[in-house]
């Protein structure tokens, strides 16, 4: 009954899709517990990119089947999109691979419409979101007027929730955020056509998983952000409304931590981060834009320039410590090919006391220094190696150091956005 959970261990785009594209070749369903279509993961396939944000990277796997847990925000509208582009681009057997958990809060256009306002009105305190009303799903959520995908069943119930959201959103829309209202019949007549695509997918989603689970199949399960943006865990408030942390795949599928085997966490070989928030080992400018170049790193979802730096060990330690992570799988070292040296944040100087994991809390009024190691670069392509032995001498030395400064091994090393430009130091991810 193994169950492997991949996280991201910094901000968020460590190349989760990737990997879990990888190892979904050695599972036999994979699973999405949080986050919604603020997610964006990119996997490349030959000469094929595909964007995923809410279906699992494992649907580019022939036969694996694929579940949308009960702790995932779906946008109707995204999804309906993703299934007919998935379709378009010959994944004719989606509909049969595909599940959703009937439990799952639909994102409709009042929170994203919400999100975008509430965003305006912060100015210059913004969170800089993905405007995919993520938060204000959850907070409707927790408050209890959220609409379910179970609801999308009965016209009935697709009527009197859009009407209770629509006698909540209206008035402030109106009156406070200056923001035109959806009209009701528009939403209702919208979430009818979708309800064709979408209730054929609708599962008990709990049941279906753990059913897996006792079959002996191996689930792997996709988290999408990164533990630094966890609700709970992350630099609150700049973080997203869900927990990322593998505690959020319990709750977010309807697991025991006893069916959890084992927990992989997701780094680059380097930083980055998109919207707002403190960023310790974040490069000036003018390297910042070398970076990004090099790395492509311009957001999957929104297509803003993410913000880049020095590989920070605090942040990851953090990540390790509060999601129990096994083994790191390390992302993009080819982006640090050309360097003549790198630098690894290795500790903090908080308000002057040292410190070797990221603060619990961390305010503008706090003075924080990284305290760095340098090493030198490797100047040379790694982008075709096929095993760890063909690795410069130091870029291995790098990956040690990552090793050492975590205290985890590094199960994998990724040096290309194919799936044959990845080099794997163990083979059974299920063992
Ligand atoms: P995710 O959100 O964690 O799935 O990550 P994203 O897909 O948002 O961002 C990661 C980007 O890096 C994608 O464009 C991937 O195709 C790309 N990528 C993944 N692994 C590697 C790698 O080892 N090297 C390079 N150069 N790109 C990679
Ligand atoms: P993947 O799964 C990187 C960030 C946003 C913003 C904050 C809150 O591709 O790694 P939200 O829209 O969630 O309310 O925005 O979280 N964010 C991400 N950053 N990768 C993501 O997903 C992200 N999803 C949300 O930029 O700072
Ligand atoms: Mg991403």
């Amino acid at each position: 009954m193994p169950a492997l959970v991949i996280v991201g261990s910094q901000w968020g785009d460590e190349g989760k899709g990737k990997i879990v594209d990888i190892l979904s070749a050695q599972s036999d369903a994979v699973a999405r517990y949080q986050g919604g279509s603020n997610a964006g993961h990119t996997v490349i396939v030959g000469d094929k990119k595909y964007v995923l944000h809410l279906i699992p990277s494992g649907i580019l796997h022939e036969g694996r089947m694929c579940l949308i847990g009960n702790g995932v925000v779906v946008d109707p509208q995204s999804l309906t999109e993703e299934i007919n582009m998935l379709t378009s681009m010959g994944f004719n057997d989606v509909y049969s691979r595909l599940k959703i958990s009937d439990c799952a809060h639909l994102v409709l256009p009042y929170q994203k419409l919400m999100d975008v306002a509430q965003e305006k009105q912060r100015g210059a305190g913004k969170i800089g979101t993905t405007g995919r009303g993520i938060g204000c799903t959850y907070g409707d959520k927790t408050t209890r007027c959220g609409m379910r995908a179970g609801d999308l069943r009965s016209e009935k119930k697709i009527r009197a929730k859009v009407e209770t959201l629509a006698r909540y959103y209206a008035p402030l829309f109106e009156k406070v955020y200056d923001v035109p209202v959806p009209n009701t019949e528009d939403v209702v007549r919208e979430l009818l056509g979708y309800a064709k695509t979408l209730v054929p997918l609708l599962v008990d989603g709990p049941l279906w998983i753990n059913n897996l689970i006792k079959a002996g199949k191996k689930v792997l399960i996709e988290g999408a952000q990164g533990i630094l943006l966890d609700i709970d865990h992350g630099t609150y408030p700049f973080v997203t409304s869900s927990n990322p942390t593998p505690g959020g795949a319990c709750t977010g599928l309807g697991l025991s931590p006893q069916s959890i085997t084992r927990v992989a966490g997701v780094v680059k070989a380097y930083t980055t981060r998109v919207g707002e928030g403190p960023m310790p080992t974040e490069f000036d400018e003018k390297f910042g834009a070398l970076i990004r170049t090099e790395g492509g790193e311009f957001g999957a979802t929104t297509g803003r320039p993410r913000r880049c730096g020095w590989f920070d060990a605090p942040v990851v330690r953090r990540a390790a410590m509060v999601s129990g992570l096994n083994e790191i799988l390390l992302t993009k070292l080819d982006v640090l090919d050309k360097l003549e040296t790198i630098q690894l944040g290795v500790r903090y100087r908080v308000n002057g006391q040292e410190t070797d994991i990221f603060p619990s809390t961390l305010d503008e009024d706090d003075s924080l220094e990284v305290i760095y190691e340098e090493v030198p670069g490797w100047q040379t392509s790694t982008c075709n190696c096929k095993t760890y032995d063909e690795l410069p001498e130091n870029a291995k030395k790098y990956i040690a150091k990552i090793e050492e400064l975590i205290g985890l091994p590094i199960a994998v090393v990724s040096v290309n956005p194919d799936r044959d430009g990845t080099i794997f130091r163990k083979e059974d991810f299920f063992a």
